[in-house]
């Protein structure tokens, strides 16, 4: 069955069953307290809530997901970053009844995965959450064996929450039996041994609990279903194949490497896993609009373009062979998610461009490296080593760390991040000084290019788009300097109309008003935010009329004509996919 086919026989079943097919979320999702989608539930959190679903009580979905947490599995038979979760969901209507008996119907009947084949693990209970008996007894009722239902505890079969807090419950886990014998632990040998013989394949989560910020769970008054099985498992499995990797939703990447590479897949099949996993999981993250950078969701995409180019690096890859393994991602993709099609040429130089950076200093970093662990007297590498290496040969700190594994030595971590704080607060009193001793003149001019700065930022997502995002920002008495995400140079046009649209704002002499409220609370009232991890709880927000709403520290103008007029200067590149403006109020 190709992946096609199961994707829509996975909804078109759930549809039957009354289901509402509602399409994937973003990979960047709303929750600030988290980075990327991880489940199909997400989009989904509040009506686990008790807030009234728009799209009834019964959903399904194919999710895109992205999980940094499985960065370093991959490379076995079976861990992905970038994946598609099939889930159905329920909230507050059916329960573990029809969803144990929905799954088997599903995998038995239109799978037409012999039941012998399946096994399952429950909740077996711990102080604070009892046993999941009923679920153990679905699964005998339908005629699962007493051999094929095991129990398990808080690790394996309780899921969530996602972010900080929010619903979570026991799980029903359905593995597939990929070899059908014992390995040499015997009767041991059961779902979640290390051996590999089994691969979990669905996740059925009872979300029963709510857990807060302090990890206390409370029943949730109303009951809600959360599943979610992973397409490229369901796919190997069908497919006869003995990892995602040799499916339909991979071959052709790994060809494109094949021709590329003068060691073949056999020869290396970590290495080939590892790019073609995160060539795919950039292809999808830069077609959300994210873009290499040293800070959140753009450091995890800088982090595994760096490690696909490193491994392409050991297969004998030439220079410039991204794209065309990018491209065989994009065709897989295109009919399912049309952006990665749509935003072909901006993902492709996204790629090439970080690709071209990392390639200047890759060579020369190795040997840094190498030199450096050669004079190293300790089995730790030394925070300051590791941070010059990040600094001056853009090494990500785990690459360093998985060169270091390699050889058999730590990475001093706690020296890395205290030489990296050090660095930005050096910076950052460069940019205190250029202010110090203000005057009641400096504030007010301060403060008038502050309000332009936030001006201009929602002119250009106006003008050029919302991946527009602020990538960095720099005030002088004299100018403001302003970094943003986007692929292209500017047109003399689009510059023109980001121009006139601040100067139309500031002619309209809009209100710059200021509240005071919850980090989350702000985004979700549409603010726009910048270095999140560094927000206090409570927030400042900065609205000019209904243009513009941003987290800000300030301070600001109280109305938009006290800008007079708005000019930009200048506008280059800084960086890949990161353009600069300078611009005066004049
Ligand atoms: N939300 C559950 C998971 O991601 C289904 O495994």
């Amino acid at each position: 069955m190709k992946s096609e086919e199961i994707r829509k026989k996975f909804l078109d079943f759930f549809k039957e069953k009354g289901h509402k097919i509602v399409p994937s979320s973003s990979l960047l999702p709303t929750d600030p307290s988290v980075l990327f989608t991880t489940a199909g539930m997400q989009q989904f959190k509040e009506y686990f809530l008790g807030k009234k679903s728009p799209f009834g009580k019964r959903v399904t979905s194919c999710q895109k997901c992205f999980r940094t947490s499985d960065i370093e599995e991959v490379g076995n038979d079976r861990h992905l970053t970038f994946l598609e979760m099939l889930g159905n969901f329920s909230f507050g209507d059916y329960f573990k009844k029809e969803t144990i008996e929905w799954a088997l119907e599903f995998l038995t009947g239109l799978c037409k995965i012999p039941n012998s084949k399946l096994w399952f693990g429950y909740f077996k209970g711990d102080s604070n959450v009892p046993e999941d008996k009923e679920s153990y007894k679905i699964l005998q009722k339908l005629g699962i064996p007493k051999n094929r239902i095991y129990g398990f505890g808080r690790e394996d079969n309780f899921w969530g929450p996602t972010g900080e807090e929010g619903p979570c419950g026991p799980t029903c886990e359905v593995h597939y039996d990929l070899t059908q014998e014992s390995c040499s632990k015997g009767k041991d040998c059961i779902p979640n041994c290390e051996c590999g013989g089994f691969i979990e394949i669905w996740n059925l989560v009872f979300n029963e609990y709510y857990q807060d910020r302090n990890k206390k769970l409370t029943p949730l008054k109303q009951k809600g279903v959360d599943t979610g099985m992973g397409l490229e498992r369901l796919a190997m499995v069908l497919q006869g194949k003995s990892s995602v990797f040799e499916t339909d939703l991979f071959t052709s990447v790994i060809k494109e490497i094949e021709k590329q590479s003068s060691q073949s897949y056999t020869d290396n099949p970590k290495a080939y896993r590892i790019m073609a996993d995160h060539i795919k999981g950039a292809v999808f993250l830069a077609s959300e609009g994210v873009i290499p950078s040293n800070l959140e969701q753009g450091y995890t995409l800088r982090r595994i373009l760096r490690r696909a180019i490193r491994f392409g690096k050991l297969l004998n890859l030439p220079k410039n062979s991204l794209i065309p393994i990018a491209q065989k991602a994009t065709a897989i993709y295109q009919d399912i998610y049309p952006k990665v099609k749509t935003q072909e040429a901006d993902i492709l130089t996204i790629l090439q461009n970080e690709e071209e950076k990392f390639e200047k200093t890759l060579e020369r970093g190795l040997k840094e490296f190498r030199y450096q662990i050669e004079k190293c007297q300790e089995k730790i590498i030394p925070g300051r080593v590791v941070f010059d290496l990040y600094q001056s040969y853009g090494f990500p700190l785990e690459l360093t760390e998985e060169l270091a594994k390699e050889e058999g030595l730590k990475v001093d971590k706690q020296g890395f991040e205290g030489a990296l704080k050090k660095h930005q607060e050096i910076s950052r009193a460069g940019v205190e000084k250029k202010f110090g001793g203000v005057g009641k003149e400096a504030t007010h001019q301060a403060a008038k290019l502050h309000t332009a700065t936030h001006l201009l930022h929602q002119a250009l997502r106006e003008v050029l788009g919302e991946h527009v995002k602020q990538m960095g920002s720099d005030i002088t008495p004299q100018r403001l300097r302003f970094d943003f995400s986007h692929p292209a140079k500017l047109t003399e046009d689009e510059l023109k109309k980001v121009e006139d649209l601040v100067n139309q704002k500031i002619k309209e002499d809009l209100k710059i008003q200021k509240e005071e409220m919850s980090y989350e609370k702000a985004i979700r009232a549409g603010a726009l935010a910048f270095f999140k991890e560094k927000y206090p709880e409570k927030v400042k927000v900065y609205s000019i009329g209904d243009f513009s709403k941003e987290i800000c520290g300030g301070p600001h103008v109280s109305h938009t004509g006290e800008l007079g007029h708005f000019k930009i200067i200048k506008e280059e590149s800084s960086g890949a996919g990161v353009r600069r403006i300078r611009a005066i109020p004049k």
